[in-house]
């Protein structure tokens, strides 16, 4: 694992585009697994910027995105689609056709994510699969277990999941208590994994998660076994 503590956002935001933006260029048709939240908008800002500047090309990008809200179709501004589109898709020159987010509206769910990792597999797995951490150690919507789920499956979100992400809604009764997620085997599958977090709030799941057991209590605690893991902590 490299772990890098930095000062600010901006420059865990920076050195965190700049890992993506090296798959950009150097792989021919590369595959980015992207995250949403709030600590990966910077990054995704700063790889708009650069293409704005003519450095990035996103014409033979393929992306995966994590997960999706149950219930909430892409239309929907506080989907997981919506989002991406608003604060990537729409500003660069990718082709939307070849970006996946999970359907969190599917009528048969089980079906969308056998679908969804065996999209995966066609692809040829993920380049660099971005993440951010939840302040219980979710990685995607994976949250605190018994034991670590491969597949890509529906989860019930824990509550303080939901605390935490009724920010982006105008009352918490209206954030939906399941998501569909990517599970842990295309995540460690993934060839690179870059995971981000930023401020006091996450320091000590930092902590536990990188520097404590590996435990499915403790989802995103499995990364330590990833070949190539970089995580970006910037402490405001
Ligand atoms: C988002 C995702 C989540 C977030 C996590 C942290 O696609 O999969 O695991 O990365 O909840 O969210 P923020 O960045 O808002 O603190």
């Amino acid at each position: 694992m490299k772990y890098i503590e930095v000062e600010n956002y901006a420059e865990m935001s920076k050195k965190g585009a700049a890992l993506i933006a090296a798959e950009i260029v150097s792989k021919e048709g590369p595959v980015l697994g992207l995250a949403t939240g709030s600590t990966p908008v910077g990054i995704y800002k700063q790889l708009i910027e650069w293409f704005n500047e003519g450095k990035l090309d996103f014409s033979g990008v393929t992306s995966v995105n994590l997960d999706e809200y149950l219930g909430l179709d892409g239309t929907n501004p506080q989907s997981y689609r919506y989002f991406m589109n608003d604060n990537l898709f729409d500003h660069i020159n990718i082709d939307k056709s070849r970006t996946y987010v999970p359907s969190g509206i599917a009528a048969d769910l089980a079906a969308e994510g056998e679908a969804y990792d065996k999209l995966i597999k066609s692809l040829g797995g993920i380049d660099i699969q971005l993440l951010g951490i939840g302040e219980d150690g979710h990685i995607g919507f994976n949250e605190p277990d018994e034991c670590f789920t491969g597949a890509t499956h529906v989860v019930d979100l824990d509550e303080s999941t939901i605390e935490a992400n009724a920010r982006f809604f105008d009352s918490i009764d209206d954030v939906p208590r399941k998501a569909i997620t990517m599970g842990m085997a295309s995540i460690m599958q993934a060839k690179k994994v870059l995971l981000v977090a930023n401020g006091p709030k996450k320091y000590d799941i930092i902590q536990k998660a990188f520097f404590g057991p590996i435990t499915p209590k403790v989802p995103a605690s499995i990364l330590q076994l990833h070949g190539d893991l970089t995580v970006i902590y910037s402490k405001n």
